[in-house]
């Protein structure tokens, strides 16, 4: 009943990298996704002792990589927790229903970017954490 955290580790996302020295470009394709995605939000301006996050959900799923400077997901299934560092626009982490998420330690100019399985609704959130464990336990 419990998520396995130890299931969840940072996705590679392809990176084409130009022979010339023009930098590099990183595409995901719907192959890397397990759901369609519905709708695309970024979190940027972020203040370096602010935590987003802070719910669960029960259905959404979501894709986050860090476009730009670096943060830290922990990650908490009801009985354990997995911290993350997000610091290259070439990984990302998929987040499954059912975990609850905090992110934190935004480095300056870092930008969040999440590709998401749902439009917004906010009845799919899980926003106090004891329902959260109460919910994993049952
Ligand atoms: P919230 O999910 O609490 O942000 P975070 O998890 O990053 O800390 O959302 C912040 C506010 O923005 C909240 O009032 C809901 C609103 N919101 C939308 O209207 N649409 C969206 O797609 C998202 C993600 C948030």
């Amino acid at each position: 009943k419990y998520v396995d955290l130890e299931a969840i580790t940072l996705k590679d996302i392809p990176k084409i990298i130009a022979e010339d020295g023009r930098g590099n470009l990183s595409v995901v394709e719907k192959e890397l996704l397990p759901y369609e995605i519905k709708r695309v939000y970024y979190l940027y301006d972020v203040p370096s002792d602010s935590i987003r996050g802070g719910h669960a959900h029960k259905e959404l799923q979501q894709f986050l990589i860090a476009v730009s400077g670096s943060f830290s997901v922990v990650l908490d299934n009801g009985k354990e927790r997995k911290t993350f560092l997000l610091n290259r626009p070439n990984k990302g982490l998929l987040i499954p229903s059912g975990v609850w998420r905090e992110l934190e330690n935004f480095s300056a100019g870092a930008v969040c970017l999440s590709l998401v399985s749902q439009e917004y609704d906010e009845d799919d959130y899980i926003r106090d954490y004891t329902d959260f464990k109460s919910i994993e336990r049952s």
